[in-house]
């Protein structure tokens, strides 16, 4: 079950397509949302089609390898730019798993569209003219957060800063690349103890001030979002930041009796776009894929319960910024 909300303030110029999550099934790769640019089109069986196709298909071979990787196709005007790149705590498997399955859908969805990016719960894929690579842009980005509220509710704002100040400071000021972190601790209060994990990860092309730049924007989103959600989720196009809560000793609450009609956004007047990026036309270097790191694993506890007791039983929402006014 899952409810949209999007929040539109100037002209768009993304269309939106929408899935529901609840149409899926917990083996495949959880879509979030697709952002065709409708203001730039190419025409069928052009050269940029070919290259759309080739560099797809590139990144689709090369998710097997690891977590991220970006590739650049054809000569200009023709050149066409594209990434994916995976959540650090995500298996080899299901990341290559959501590449296949994005690079499939953001062709078919984005039909003629030169640019566009796709978002699911585990990866993002990405494709443009115009290279984006150590570029920093925080729209689109999209949220998806519990229904149900955090424990010591009134404190999670402070808890959040607290923890999340520190793995940003701490991934940005390491030598990790791709940059990913995660971290797993119990915030022990007057009104009672919770297990908090979270995690920070920035695409491996922007450098350390901006990758700080960009968590510190996913941070202010997700704490002014939506209330104080148990869990949550930020996809902005450079970095992603996750965490989840429980309480240890008790069991888990019952779920809301039922979730609210699904709202669906009216037609999408309109556009927003990413950030634009310097025109650059550079010749193909070879494509660059980043390894996994070696994590702590914290987080693959995190992951199955959530599909316990978050997938099936918790009420999710999905909220859109396809305009950001910083
Ligand atoms: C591009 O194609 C979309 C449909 O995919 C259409 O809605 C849009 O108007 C087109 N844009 C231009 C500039 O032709
Ligand atoms: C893509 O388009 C197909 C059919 O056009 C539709 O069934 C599917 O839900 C869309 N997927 C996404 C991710 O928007
Ligand atoms: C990308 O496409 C747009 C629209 O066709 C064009 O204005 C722009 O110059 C292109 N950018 C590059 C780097 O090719
Ligand atoms: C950060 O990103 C901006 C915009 O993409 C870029 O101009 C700048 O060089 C980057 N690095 C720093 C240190 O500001
Ligand atoms: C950040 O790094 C410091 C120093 O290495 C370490 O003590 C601390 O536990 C780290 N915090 C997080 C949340 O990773
Ligand atoms: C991949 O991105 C890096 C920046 O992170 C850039 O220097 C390189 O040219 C890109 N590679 C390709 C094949 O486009
Ligand atoms: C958290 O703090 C932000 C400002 O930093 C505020 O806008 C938001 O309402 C606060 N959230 C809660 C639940 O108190």
């Amino acid at each position: 079950m899952a409810r949209i909300i999007t929040t539109l303030s100037t002209p768009l110029f993304f269309f939106f397509l929408f899935s529901l999550l609840s149409h899926q099934t917990i083996s495949q790769p959880e879509h979030l949302t697709t952002f065709c640019n409708p203001s730039d089109n190419f025409t069928q069986t052009s050269s940029y089609e070919a290259n759309r196709d080739l560099l797809l298909s590139s990144l689709r071979v090369s998710s097997s390898l690891g977590t991220y990787s970006n590739a650049t196709v054809g000569r200009s005007p023709n050149t066409v730019h594209g990434m994916f790149l995976c959540r650090g705590d995500t298996t080899a498997a299901s990341c290559s798993d959501c590449v296949q399955t994005a690079t499939i859908e953001i062709a078919t969805n984005c039909t003629l569209n030169k640019e566009a990016v796709i978002y699911y719960e585990e990866c993002m894929v990405r494709y443009s003219n115009v290279s984006f690579f150590s570029v920093l842009e925080v729209r689109p980005s999209i949220v998806l957060y519990s229904l149900r509220s955090a424990p010591n509710s009134n404190t999670l704002n402070e808890t959040l800063a607290d923890k999340f100040n520190q793995l940003i400071l701490n991934v940005s000021s390491s030598s990790l690349v791709p940059y990913f972190l995660e971290d797993q601790e119990l915030v022990t209060q007057a009104e009672g103890s919770y297990k908090f994990e979270s995690m920070v990860q920035c695409s491996p092309g922007l450098d350390r001030f901006n990758c700080t730049v960009c968590l510190r924007f996913a941070l202010l989103r997700v704490s002014t979002c939506c209330g104080s959600p148990s869990s949550a989720l930020i996809f902005t196009p450079k970095c992603l930041l996750r965490y989840q809560t429980s309480v240890l000793s008790s069991p888990p609450p019952l779920p809301p009796s039922s979730p609210p009609p699904l709202s669906l956004p009216p037609p999408p007047p309109s556009p927003a776009l990413f950030l634009p990026p310097p025109g650059l036309s550079q010749p193909p270097p070879p494509p660059l894929v980043f390894t996994r790191p070696q994590s702590s694993g914290s987080f693959s506890n995190v992951i199955k319960g959530n599909q316990i007791f978050g997938r099936i039983a918790m009420t999710m929402a999905v909220l859109v910024f396809a305009l950001v006014n910083l």
